[in-house]
């Protein structure tokens, strides 16, 4: 996964695309560079390391156009050096191109262009593009026919941006990764997620796998790889520019633990009615789920936790239900059939893991719904329906609000299915959906109120952190655990609090702190297990109300307001976010950008 801009128009490129660069750098950071039309052909600068490193590059030098083409790089080929970095060219730097994506048939393509005597720089598979754009134009092919027949080359997926000498234009395609279009009047944008340019435009074309699009300072022209007219409509966005932004916070990820009372209102909004205690879900009328039978979710890392959260509740809800990795899905999914409803929860909407087995299940006989940020996403567009958290950008790569989003719309969601099955809701609306309407303000009274720097401070030396709970508490435990680990790159794991025993327990020692999520469900269980492991010497840190019982026993307390049980969670989640954060901030880590991950995963 990594980040593309382009941009045509009268104003200058440089700018924008190192604008862009930067909004995108959660998608890549190992190295970046730009290349603009300057008037006597294409210029580059390129280099491994941040954009910021490229950008002072780029004020040394004197790099100059209307049009031009950027790129920040998550390795896959080669390792992130200056060679390897984007764009990338032919020998004579005729071509130039970008690329986000697998190209499959690479190493074929590679032979099959050495042979006709071209020469390779770099380790990456992005390199034959520009080869195989310069092999075209050379057998006498006009510009664009010469990108669609290098397009039509390829196996695998792929966003790409290129751009021919001297001409005003740039080509683009995608298949399989996100590729879209900002315009503003006569100012246009290619980019692989629209925080790349939402400074400058909110109107924008989402592409389709299979689109290539033709962008000149005349418009842009969409078709499919034939040359067949295809029609997008531009959409407007209603993202905030601020809301890409790092405002007063010092990062974004401390940003987007604050936005959750805000982000989780507009989750709610319209969509639940307390006093009658009823439950809309835009675009599905009653009885919408009355056919479902049984549910899979199907997810990656947090949206993962969010997806066992999901199931947890369903089951709850009397709906046999199944979280299931998304990676593992096409080696062990159950059995579907049409009255399956599979759920895909993906921020991004862009996950390969997901987007592959909800194309699986699709493909089986399933009905599909995508529970995503990205209006416009892959996952949103190749749904059979799609349920929107709304949480607004986000930007750090460790999720934090669109877990409490997602968690949320899976609650709502687990209760229309059960009323449109059974006729009426399997928890006591009148009581739940007042506590979902207050969680904005108990997340508010968590983020004033929290210890959690001190906490940060005062188990800063351990050797592991572990975190458990049960129930509703589990995936909060493998939710800490995975937050701590990816932003602190100390040791963490997360168990189910009765499995402590089952061997994690030889591990434990006065340098392993156990964090003990407490969600009002048998919470004497998994405060004996915590006991079990302050025995052998381990501080328990209880994440609990302030009269929980749990309190005495602990050596520390993270307090969390007195709700049900389907929310006492996502606000124990908030603690853990912020302990994470703030063991982080202490050791100095990258926050917002932690090594070898990236925001959006578009490979296997
Ligand atoms: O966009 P998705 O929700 O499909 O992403 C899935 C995971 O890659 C993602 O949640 C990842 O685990 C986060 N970086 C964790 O903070």
């Amino acid at each position: 996964m990594c980040g593309i801009i382009g941009h045509v128009g009268d104003d200058d490129a440089i700018e924008t695309l190192l604008t862009g660069l930067e909004n995108l750098e959660y998608r890549g950071y190992d190295s970046a560079g730009v290349a603009v039309q300057n008037g006597s052909g294409i210029a580059i600068e390129k280099r491994s390391g941040e954009v910021e490193e490229l950008k002072d590059s780029v004020e040394e030098g004197s790099l100059k156009g209307h049009v031009g083409i950027g790129h920040t790089r998550w390795s896959t080929h080669g390792p992130p050096t200056d060679e390897n970095a984007h764009p990338h060219t032919d020998e004579t730097t005729d071509v130039a191109v970008v690329h986000n994506g697998i190209i499959e048939n690479y190493a074929e393509l590679k032979e099959w262009l050495k042979e006709r005597g071209c020469e390779f720089t770099s380790d990456t598979d992005t390199e034959v593009i520009p080869h195989l754009i310069q092999y075209y134009l050379d057998e006498g092919l006009e510009s664009e026919t010469a990108f669609r027949e290098a397009i039509d080359d390829l196996e695998g997926s792929y966003a790409v941006t290129a751009m021919v000498s001297d001409e005003h234009v740039l080509y683009a395609a995608r298949k399989g990764s996100p590729l879209v279009v900002g315009i503003e009047d006569d100012e246009f944008f290619l980019a692989s997620d629209v925080p790349a340019f939402l400074e400058y435009t909110d109107s924008v074309v989402f592409l389709e796998d299979g689109d290539v699009v033709i962008v000149d300072e005349s418009g842009i022209e969409c078709t499919d790889l034939d040359g067949n007219p295809v029609r997008r409509e531009p959409e407007t966005v209603d993202w905030d520019p601020e809301q890409a932004g790092k405002g007063e916070f010092d990062h974004f990820m401390l940003k987007e633990i604050h936005e959750q009372p805000t982000s989780l209102a507009q989750a709610l909004e319209g969509r639940i009615d307390p006093e009658r205690g009823r439950i809309r879900l835009e675009g599905f009328g009653p009885g919408s789920f009355e056919d479902v039978d049984s549910v899979q979710l199907i997810a990656c890392g947090t949206s993962y936790h969010a997806a066992l959260y999901g199931a947890f509740t369903l089951r709850q809800a009397d709906v046999e239900a199944t979280a299931l990795l998304a990676n593992e899905y096409s080696v062990s999914a159950p059995p579907v059939d049409e009255n399956t409803l599979v759920i895909a929860v993906t921020q991004s909407g862009e996950t390969a893991d997901t987007l592959n087995a909800l194309r699986e299940a699709a493909a089986d006989g399933a009905r599909t719904l995508a529970v995503t940020n990205v209006v416009g996403s892959t996952a949103a567009r190749e749904a059979d329906d799609a349920v929107f958290i709304r949480a607004g950008p986000e930007i750090g790569v460790a999720a934090t609000k669109t877990f409490s989003s997602q968690v949320v719309m899976l609650t709502l969601l687990a209760q229309r299915i059960t009323a449109d099955r059974h006729g009426q809701p399997a928890a006591d609306l009148e009581s739940l959906l007042p506590e979902l309407s207050h969680a904005p303000g108990a997340i508010e009274t968590v983020l004033e109120g929290t210890d959690a720097p001190d906490i940060a401070d005062r188990y800063e030396d351990s050797r592991s952190y572990f975190f458990i709970g049960r129930g509703l508490g589990y995936p909060v435990a493998l939710e800490g655990a995975l937050k701590f680990k990816e932003i602190t790159y100390e040791h963490a794991e997360g168990f189910a609090s009765g499995e402590l025993k089952h061997g994690p327990l030889a591990l434990v020692t006065p340098e392993t702190p156990v964090f003990a999520v407490f969600v009002g469900e048998e919470d004497e269980k998994t405060l004996k297990n915590a006991e079990e492991a302050q025995t052998r010497g381990a501080p328990v840190i209880a994440v609990c109300p302030d009269d929980h019982r749990a309190v005495d026993v602990a050596d520390a307390h993270l307090s969390i307001p007195d709700t049900e049980p389907e929310l006492a969670g996502l606000l124990a989640n908030v603690q853990l976010q912020l302990v994470s954060y703030y063991a982080a901030d202490n050791l100095g880590r990258p926050i917002d950008k932690p090594r070898n991950l990236a925001k959006s995963v578009t490979v296997e």
